[in-house]
């Protein structure tokens, strides 16, 4: 196998990696800015120099020779060279910063032309806390400025598209936001315009930055040149905690994180995984930060003398109790989510199957010609997928519209979904039959039906399992804490000192933001016991090892493989 010499150790290669990569790949950290492992190379910022030289061979023998004191007689290349460019050879000797001096002080020089025109507006800047300019600097840059010039003014605060804000000063001109439209999305609305000191992207004379995944370039844009109009000084990134997890907005299944702060849900980011989202997510997966913190329920209620009344949970559970048990199982329509995760439709199946119910049906919320076939699916729910392999199947709308209208259904139990927007049924087809709701926002228009309202964690408070259009199962982890009920979410949330609950580094102190609500796989185990039937309280994790092992789609499945990347179920051996 070929061999490269970094720093006087030797590391065995593969194929023909960059040198760059293959030291990021290694843990060996070279300092960088324009280069992106999904973007082409320019090797224009000129962060990344190495010393490069290869071993001095016999011309005739082929050997390569050797000194006094047997070393390996090594010319090196006049120039330092870009390791981001440099495709790596067999017998190859590379000096980093660490062992050359040359290196060490060219980096420096480099801190120095960058920041030259660069504002030093860190305590005001998004990027702040997280830059690879101010970390670097920090790490490899001169001591101080030697500038007693005026800067260059570039403009400021131009607006290039719905999202996206340009701060053209701090732009250091790494083109990886153009290389993104150009390479990546493909839009092209980006562009360098002027010269030397003075260039900056911008959009063509009165063109929009407005395409589907114009948000990527904020997050690969090293400097806080390209910022989120949305998010814009709203929070300082040491202020805030991050949770792994996936976006919700369609079936694509694309990690993200989300960022809280004061157990607030501020911004939604991408999570690199290289077999679904890559490096990037679309901004329809961005904005809907406000969904998880605005609208949400207070607390479980039951319909008394016409009005919902706020009741402890007990109360709502054995009003649920009585209202099922009212009515012969067989009449009770169920109907699963593709919004909820796995292991609580299952929850709900074994509940519809306990009370001698047909299988849960779930709404489908798919709108022809919104995908893309990339990030962005027709499919606009998280696990249509996952219900499917359930044997949880579309709704057929006709037959329970005709089956109310012939007194058929007698109750209807619904999870985490709302059928009277979705066109399934008026809230006037409901009204004489009990209708139990676990809901995720006080907007939700069947309230004005529901017997019993049951808030319900969303995505982010709640741990569970959710399948990909492309039959990923994938688990996602609590990114804020819910009131008052299993706060550590059976162990899947650590406890920080500020307030002893929530994720290792969570900034909230607000109690007042907590929401009152439980997740479903909590709930619904509760409500099979007020009705006297044999339902174990169990983890998720111990409900997926039971999904696992009951249906042969998810055979293999749990939170060991899934791990922080999700898994195909189809190369674990799960039946399709
Ligand atoms: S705006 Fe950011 S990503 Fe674009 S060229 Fe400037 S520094 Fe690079
Ligand atoms: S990362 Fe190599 S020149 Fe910019």
């Amino acid at each position: 196998m070929p061999t490269i010499t970094i720093d006087n150790k030797e590391y065995a290669f593969q194929g023909q990696p960059k040198l760059l990569q293959f030291c990021l790949d290694l843990g060996v950290e070279l300092p960088h800015f324009c280069y992106h492992p999904a973007l082409s190379i320019p090797a224009n910022c000129r962060q990344c120099l190495v010393e490069v030289g290869m071993p001095v061979r016999d011309r005739e023998t082929g050997e390569i020779t050797r000194n006094d004191d047997g070393e390996p007689v090594i010319r090196w290349m006049p120039k330092m060279t870009t390791s981001c460019s440099v495709d790596m050879a067999d017998g190859m000797v590379v000096r980093t910063h660490r062992t050359s001096e040359q290196v060490e002080r060219a980096q420096k020089d480099n801190l120095e032309f960058l920041l030259i025109n660069h504002p030093l507006d860190c305590p005001i800047c998004d990027q702040a806390g997280h830059c690879p300019l101010q970390n670097q600097t920090y790490k490899y840059g001169p001591e101080g400025s030697r500038f007693e010039f005026l800067k260059v003014q570039k403009p400021k605060k131009v607006v290039l598209g719905p999202r996206v804000m340009l701060d053209g000063e701090r732009c250091i001109n790494c083109t990886r936001c153009t290389r993104f439209t150009d390479e990546v999305s493909k839009s092209h609305q980006l562009t360098i315009i002027e010269r030397g000191v003075k260039n900056y992207p911008m959009t063509a004379p009165g063109e929009v930055f407005d395409e589907p995944y114009s948000m990527n370039v904020i997050d690969i844009c090293p400097v806080g040149a390209l910022t989120s109009i949305d998010f814009r000084f709203r929070a300082r990134i040491w202020e805030m905690s991050s949770a792994p997890s996936i976006t919700v907005t369609n079936a694509k299944g694309a990690n993200c994180s989300y960022w809280v702060r004061d157990n607030l849900v501020l911004r939604i980011t991408p999570r690199t995984n290289l077999d679904i989202n890559e490096y990037w997510l679309p901004d329809e997966d961005r904005a809907v930060w406000p969904r998880f913190n605005e609208h949400r329920p207070e607390g479980s209620q039951v319909r008394m003398a016409g009005a919902l009344k706020s009741v402890d949970w007990e109360a709502a559970y054995a009003r649920v109790s009585e209202l099922l048990g009212s009515v012969e199982g067989s009449n009770i329509l169920f109907l699963g989510s593709p919004y909820a995760t796995v292991e609580d439709n299952y929850l709900l199946g074994k509940l519809a199957a306990s009370l001698g119910a047909s299988a849960p049906a779930y709404i489908p919320h798919v709108e022809p010609g919104a995908g893309d076939g990339w990030l962005i699916t027709d499919d606009k729910t998280p696990n249509a997928e996952g219900c499917r392999r359930l044997g949880i199947h579309p709704v057929d709308p006709e037959l329970v519209r005709a089956r109310l209208e012939a007194g058929e259904i007698a109750a209807v139990y619904v999870l985490e979904d709302d059928p009277v927007a979705s066109g399934l049924f008026q809230a006037a087809d409901v009204q004489d039959i009990p209708v139990i709701l676990h809901t995720y926002h006080t907007t939700n228009e069947t309230i004005a039906a529901a017997d019993v309202v049951l808030p319900a964690a969303m995505v982010v408070e709640t741990v569970g399992t959710y399948v990909s259009v492309d039959g990923y199962a994938q688990r996602v982890w609590p990114a804020k804490a819910i009131r008052g009920v299993n706060r550590t979410l059976r162990m899947e949330m650590g406890i920080s000192r500020p307030d002893s609950h929530g994720t290792p580094f969570d900034r909230w102190h607000n109690e007042s933001n907590q929401v009152n609500c439980k997740p479903s796989w909590e709930m619904l185990p509760a409500i099979a016991r007020s009705m006297g039937l044999q339902e174990e309280d169990a983890s998720p994790k111990a409900i997926m090892q039971e999904v696992a092992q009951t249906i042969g789609s998810f055979e293999g499945a749990d939170y060991e493989s899934m791990g922080a990347h999700g898994v195909r179920l189809a190369e674990i051996g799960a039946t399709v």
